[in-house]
């Protein structure tokens, strides 16, 4: 059995990726959700795991520092990668949406200033509804933009949509529902081709019987 190594994406759906994958018969005896270790390997020496800032997910598989990775469809929307996308983990559900606040006009003639953390998904949208935009890169904290008057709407991750409220704003529009997916570095698919396709069997078992 040869070793993959598997990129995880730091933050909110952490936890629940490690769960999918211990369901598989995997355990990793020193992870812990508050550790700070950025690498962890599972007792049985099959999987390496990493943690890495979701966007740097893709880079790390693409460029086979990684086997596999597991990463919000957002982070894949925005910089698309030669990577194989294989599988939906059903995890980290969430839309992407522009927001604003209640009444704001979107509209042909409108020309709006949108800040956002996925600048790309958000220009082709706007682009295929006909509506000029600037469009204004942050990296985060993006709710605040209209509050200060900086941006007329955002496209952002709306999970919950607490942060929305709390910052008196409301969903305009729904562009794409998002949820965690496996990816794949396409020359360890040709190598590995038998651990891969064991353990996606594996996730996918895990994955049925989830509740
Ligand atoms: C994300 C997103 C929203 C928030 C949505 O931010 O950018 O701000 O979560 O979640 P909710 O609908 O459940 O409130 P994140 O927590 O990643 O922090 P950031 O603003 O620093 O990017």
């Amino acid at each position: 059995m040869k070793l993959l190594t598997i990129a995880i994406a730091k933050g909110r759906v952490a936890d629940e990726a490690i769960q999918l994958i211990e369901r598989t018969g995997l355990y990793f005896p020193d992870y812990h959700n508050e550790s700070r270790k950025l690498l962890f390997t599972d007792d049985r020496k099959h999987i390496k795991l990493i943690f890495v800032k979701a966007v740097d997910v893709p880079t790390y598989v693409e460029k086979g520092a990684a086997d596999i990775g597991l990463v919000g469809k957002d982070v894949l929307m925005e910089d698309p990668k030669e990577v194989y996308e294989l599988m939906d983990l059903g995890i980290g559900k969430c839309k992407l949406s522009v927001a604003g606040f209640v009444g704001a006009e979107i509209t042909e003639s409108s020309y709006l200033s949108v800040a956002s953390k996925y600048p790309n998904v958000a220009k082709a949208y706007f682009e295929e509804m006909n509506i000029r935009t600037d469009i204004i890169k942050l990296n985060g904290s993006v709710e605040l933009a209209p509050l200060i008057g900086m941006a007329d709407v955002i496209v952002d991750i709306v999970e919950t949509g607490t942060t929305l409220k709390e910052n008196g704003l409301t969903v305009l529009a729904d562009i794409v529902d998002i949820s965690v997916k496996l990816i794949v570095n396409k020359a360890s698919y040709a190598i590995k081709t038998d651990e891969i396709q064991q353990f996606m069997k594996h996730l996918y078992a895990g994955l049925e019987v989830r509740i």
